[in-house]
């Protein structure tokens, strides 16, 4: 049994630079440790709204022991709320997604409004007030298109980031979009081996074949400063921001999410086996073809692709110390038809493909890393400062919420 006291140690004991130690990646008290420190603390991207496009739409989502119905009401907004009926805390929802005109408990049918309210529940008895019976809300807000929720009491401010969002995110217009594709995959490894993957390209030449056709694996391109840019990524961001395309790199204060704009390899525009554009409908205002792609990130659970011809969101959650899903999805113009404006298999082969390979890496890196002759090692300062930035984020973001957890205790 590892302590808050324990793991605070441990974290204080590890090497900068280095990559974590064995508990980090496996230890049961650790996970429950990142789930109460983070992730039922932090923003948690949830959906992409055109996932929810009708009233009624729902998607259901665990985070810890929390389940949650995401849904969008009747006056078009989406609400979160704890899956737990407010009679005996059944969950309502089992199905990952659905539509349903009320929120229905299968259990004794007590019946929600899709605001949470309770409508109806039978035979309660005189004293008993509906109105004291809703379902409890979680925070849930609506970024540029991109659903997050928030489990804190109190949830931290997103003012800079909706309003960055807005202006690298607003061009792809994700109120226009349909989802084309959605793949949910589960990776038998620590949900921050599948981050610290993803923060970097160290591995992509040996790897990802497919990918490495349109991607570029040049760390410098989406460097901080002018300095660690390399021209070819500087050329792009001035081409993009002189056509009104923001573009620029741009990270916040506390480094939790960043945004870029970056090209694709040679003419490539999209990312498809040949690099032509997979989808024929331009999406939002984007002004050409060859915009390259805004990558934006938020920790802790996802990565994100705008392309001038769709976007790609990537959601990752963790379901056990050493098991994280991920999904993908593929998100195109609402106008564009399948086998007219794009071809399902052309849209969606590469991250089908490169998905699947970093599963096979993740988990070939948790099962290393179970073995006793584990001790964390170096990352490449030039090739894995992206992930060096995740380590030192989520060291940063589990040791303030131990310390306040130690303060509380000691009061
Ligand atoms: S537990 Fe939901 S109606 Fe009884
Ligand atoms: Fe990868």
């Amino acid at each position: 049994m590892l302590s808050d006291a324990d793991i605070h140690s441990l974290l204080m004991r590890r090497r900068a630079g280095y990559s974590l130690p064995q508990a980090f990646y496996t230890d049961a008290d650790v996970y429950q440790a990142d789930l109460k420190n983070i992730w039922q603390k932090d923003w948690i991207f949830a959906v992409a709204a055109a996932e929810l496009p009708k009233t009624g739409n729902y998607v259901t989502l665990q985070i810890g022991a929390c389940s949650l119905i995401i849904v969008r009401g009747a006056d078009g907004v989406i609400r979160a709320f704890h899956n737990s009926c407010r009679h005996r805390g059944s969950r309502i929802c089992s199905a990952g997604k659905g539509s349903a005109p009320k929120l229905v408990c299968p259990y004794h049918q007590w019946t929600y409004e899709l605001d949470g309210k309770l409508l109806w529940a039978r035979e309660m008895g005189p004293d008993f007030k509906p109105e004291n019976h809703g379902l409890k809300t979680v925070h849930c807000t609506d970024i540029s298109g991109m659903v997050y929720v928030c489990l804190a009491d109190e949830a931290p401010d997103t003012g800079e980031l909706a309003r960055q969002a807005a202006r690298y995110l607003g061009p792809h217009d994700l109120s226009n979009l349909k989802v084309a594709h959605q793949s949910t995959i589960l990776e038998k490894g620590n949900w921050k081996l599948v981050l610290e993957n993803n923060r970097e390209c160290y591995h992509c030449s040996g790897s990802h074949p497919s990918l490495c056709r349109t991607f570029p694996d040049d760390p410098n391109l989406v460097g901080g400063d002018d300095a660690s840019t390399s021209n070819v990524g500087r050329a792009h961001v001035e081409r993009c921001e002189n056509a009104g395309l923001p573009a620029s790199y741009r990270i916040a204060p506390s480094e939790q999410w960043r945004l870029v704009r970056i090209p694709f390899l040679g003419d490539a525009v999209s990312y498809t086996m040949d690099g032509k554009a997979a989808v024929s409908k331009r999406i939002g205002t984007v002004p050409f073809d060859n915009a390259g792609t805004c990558l934006f990130y938020h920790y802790p659970n996802t990565w994100n692709h705008f392309l001038s011809d769709h976007v790609l969101t990537f959601r990752v959650l963790p379901v056990g110390p050493m098991e994280t899903e991920v999904t993908t999805t593929w998100l195109v113009r609402k106008d564009a038809e399948e086998g007219v404006d794009y071809d399902l298999k052309r849209l969606t082969d590469v991250w089908i493909h490169t998905n699947d390979e970093d599963r096979r890496i993740i988990e070939e890196n948790q099962a290393g890393i179970l073995s006793p002759a584990y001790e964390p090692g170096p990352y490449s300062p030039v090739q894995e400062s992206g992930v060096i930035q995740f380590v030192d984020w989520y060291a940063r973001a589990l040791e303030t919420g131990l310390v306040g957890r130690f303060r509380v205790a000691a009061e």
